[in-house]
C-alpha cells in the first residue's frame, strides 16, 4: 500500500466527526451494499454473525417515526412536543440503517461480546459511509432497546438496536475537533 493511502486511511480514522445535519442525496443501493459489507467484517467471536442491518429510506421513514412515537406512548409519554419530535426524528437524514444485535445463544460467546461485534459493525459502517463521501451520525435514544421498536424492525425478543446510523450528504461545515493528547489516555504496563 502506498504511504499516501496509509495517510488517508489514518485521516479517515483520526478526523472522523459526526454530522447531525444530513440531506439528500443519501447513499445509492450499491453504496449501501458496500457499507453493509464493511459492517459484516466486524470482529466476531465464533463467527456467529450476531447482527442484522435494516435499511430505512424515503417514505418508510414516516413509518419509523410512527414506531418511535408509539414507543413513547407505550412508556406513558403524553407531552405533545416530545411525541411530535419522535415522529419527525427519522427525517433528519435521507437514509437510516438500524444496526441490530441479532443475539445468538452460545456457550462461550456472551451477550457483551456480541454487542461488541455489532458496535464494531456500526462503527465500520460509519467509516465506510464517510469514505464514500457521506456524513454519518450514530443515534440510539430510548428506542434502541424498546421491544416494540425492535419487533417493528423485524428483531426478536433477545435482540436490540445497537445504533441507528443516520446517513446523508453533509449540510454545513464539520465541527471543530477538540485537540486531545494521546499521552493522556495511555500508559505502558
Ligand atoms: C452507542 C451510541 C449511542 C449514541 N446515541 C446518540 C443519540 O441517541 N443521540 C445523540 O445525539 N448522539 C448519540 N451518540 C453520540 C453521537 O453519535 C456522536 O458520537 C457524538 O455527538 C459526538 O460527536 P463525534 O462523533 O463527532 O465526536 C451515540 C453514540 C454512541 C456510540
Amino acid at each position: 500500500m502506498m504511504s499516501t493511502d496509509v495517510n488517508s486511511l489514518l485521516e479517515l480514522l483520526t478526523d472522523r466527526v459526526s454530522h447531525s445535519a444530513l440531506g439528500l442525496p443519501g447513499p445509492t443501493p450499491d453504496q449501501i451494499t458496500d457499507i453493509v459489507r464493511a459492517g459484516m467484517r466486524a470482529p466476531d467471536h465464533g463467527l456467529l454473525r450476531p447482527w442484522h442491518f435494516v435499511v430505512i429510506e424515503g417514505d418508510r421513514r414516516e413509518q419509523l417515526g410512527t414506531v418511535l412515537q408509539n414507543s413513547l406512548r407505550l412508556r406513558g409519554v403524553t407531552d405533545e412536543s416530545q411525541l411530535a419530535k419522535a415522529l419527525k426524528a427519522p427525517q433528519r437524514a435521507p437514509t437510516i440503517i438500524a444496526v441490530m444485535l441479532q443475539f445468538k445463544n452460545h456457550p462461550k460467546v456472551e451477550r457483551n461480546e456480541q454487542i461488541g461485534s455489532a458496535a464494531a459493525a456500526a462503527y465500520a459502517m460509519s467509516l465506510a459511509s464517510n469514505a464514500l463521501g457521506f456524513g454519518s451520525m450514530w443515534r440510539t435514544g430510548v428506542y434502541a432497546t424498546d421491544p416494540s421498536v425492535v419487533a417493528a424492525l423485524g428483531g426478536g425478543v433477545q435482540d436490540e438496536v445497537i445504533g441507528f446510523l443516520y446517513l446523508g450528504t453533509r449540510e454545513g461545515p464539520s465541527k471543530k475537533l477538540p485537540v486531545l493528547d494521546p499521552a493522556e489516555f495511555m500508559t505502558h504496563f
